[in-house]
């Protein structure tokens, strides 16, 4: 599959570069283009219906295609005015690292290569940062870790060294039937993932108990001890809980210095959903709100989220390197560790997770710090809590605004109510549902909407985008006002 002449080499590298080119091009100039657009049918069906290819192609005809019926199609997360859900943009550099790692095309999961050194190094300055490890610590004494595909697997990895550490037996060899339940606690805000994470693991749903929360979404300490007492007294047997360091729906921290100090006076393992929030702590205005996060036995964070990476870039951290190996590894003939020759390294990473095989996307991680620095990734986080906050004011200000979960972090939860009579809550439902629709089809921003636990539909801007200025959000709350105007005309 490699060009076959040297003339041919050539041709592809003129080629590349073009693309490279026009590829930069568009990141360069990514606030002119719609955040998002639909596919038109015509478009959708050409690529649903093509035939498998048969016959070669040449890349310009490939790339052409590409460029007219793909890429115009793929937004709706790097755009600047992009804050649905909990996204991240990608970068330049993080790009170049891509396209190196594509061609070095390493196997990240064992061996004694450079590359497994690197994701080892990106590791440590990650543990280094959320201060779950000092600086210089003996090797033995730092926490494990591997990259993962996002914070879900992160998240599901660390319940599964939580699940091996804490059974008191061997659970890897005999699975759970025939034994008290084993329970894991979580607030009513908690991600979906968890109760995905207690199905595979063969806990089941049921053995995830919801735990209610605060005002500020917070799980609350009280109910939890209860529950945790209820369940012994049934001769069950809690040993994790999973505290939230920014909820999903509205960035709720959860008291993680008390939770910690309750998983050591209950025996559990402490288990931190970061996805987002773990990175807070390389904002100095901000890390407070992490405290107790980095006494945590595992965390799970993205950096796809809030350092901007592209896709599939999430990260679990573990205290006790023992045992995050001792729930993963595994042994086989055909990969002997020897002293010497490429698996001299070990299995590493293929012993900390459930994949053999993996790629080099610590270099994304590895090249984006080293160009960039801890300090900037930073002043970006601490630019969109300063964002939130002043969209918050804005909300606040605007009679026919109002916010509807309180802002701990960089997420803001609010809805249009339109002045004048009374309405139904279904009717205010419906009307910013719209609004978030119509915003979608505007193209010009990227907003999603979430339903609270009050059950009220919230619009939700979910800020970790650092392209975004702070005018963007001033022409958001305009553009929502008139939407909720032309909606409540016509629905309400
Ligand atoms: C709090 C929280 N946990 C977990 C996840 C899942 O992360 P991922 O989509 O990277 O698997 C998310 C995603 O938004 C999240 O916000």
């Amino acid at each position: 599959m490699d060009p076959p002449s040297e003339a041919a080499w050539e041709d592809f590298s003129a080629e590349a570069h073009r693309i490279l080119d026009d590829t930069i091009a568009q990141m360069q100039h990514v606030r002119e283009q719609a955040v998002w657009q639909p596919m038109p049918a015509a478009i959708q069906a050409a690529i649903a219906e093509a035939p498998a290819p048969i016959a070669e192609r040449s890349l310009g005809a490939v790339y052409a295609e590409l460029a007219s019926r793909v890429l115009p199609y793929t937004s709706a997360n790097r755009h600047p005015r992009a804050w649905g859900w909990v996204r991240g943009q990608g970068t330049p550099v993080a790009m170049l690292a891509d396209m190196i790692a594509s061609a070095a095309n390493a196997h990240v999961g064992a061996g004694f290569t450079a590359p497994v050194h690197i994701e080892e190094t990106v590791l440590r300055w990650l543990a280094e940062a959320l201060g779950m490890q000092g600086a210089g610590a003996a090797e033995h004494a730092q926490p494990s870790g591997i990259l993962t595909s996002g914070a879900t697997m992160a998240n599901l990895l660390g319940l599964a060294v939580a699940r091996a550490a804490k059974a008191g037996y061997d659970v890897r060899q005999e699975g759970l039937s025939g034994r008290p339940r084993m329970l894991v606690y979580a607030s009513t805000e908690t991600h979906g993932w968890a109760a995905k994470a207690m199905e595979l693991l063969g806990l089941g749903r049921r053995s995830l108990r919801s735990v209610a929360v605060d005002a500020a979404g917070r799980v609350q300490i009280e109910p939890l001890l209860r529950q945790i007492a209820a369940d012994r007294a049934q001769g069950e047997q809690p040993f994790a809980l999973i505290a939230n360091a920014g909820t999903v729906n509205f960035g709720a921290v959860d008291d993680l210095r008390a939770l910690r100090a309750l998983c050591d006076e209950q025996d559990l393992w402490m288990h931190v959903d970061g996805a987002f929030g773990a990175l807070l702590k390389l904002a100095p205005r901000y890390a407070s709100l992490m405290d107790g996060l980095e006494r945590a036995d595992s965390v799970a964070f993205d950096l796809h989220k809030w350092m901007s990476l592209p896709f599939e870039t999430g990260c679990l951290l573990v205290r006790d390197r023992a045992a995050h190996h001792a729930a993963f590894a595994a042994e086989a003939a055909y990969m002997e560790w020897s002293t010497r020759g490429v698996l001299s390294g070990g299995l590493s990473f293929a012993n900390r997770g459930i994949e053999s095989s993996r790629g080099f996307k610590a270099l994304r991680v590895w090249m984006q710090l080293s160009v960039h620095g801890l300090r900037k990734h930073g002043a970006l986080i601490a630019q969109n809590m300063e964002q939130a906050e002043h969209l918050e004011q804005r909300v606040l200000q605007h009679p026919e605004l109002a916010m509807l979960a309180p802002r701990a972090m960089n997420i803001v939860c609010f809805r249009y109510v339109p002045a004048g009579h009374a309405r139904t809550a279904a009717q205010l439902d419906a009307c910013n549902r719209e609004v978030v629709l119509r915003v979608q089809e505007s193209g010009r921003f990227l907003i999603s909407g979430t339903t609270l636990a009050s059950g009220d539909y919230a619009i939700r801007v979910s800020i970790t985008n650092h392209r975004s200025r702070l005018e963007d959000f001033d022409a958001l709350v305009e553009w929502i006002v008139e939407e909720g105007r032309g909606q409540s005309a016509r629905l309400l």
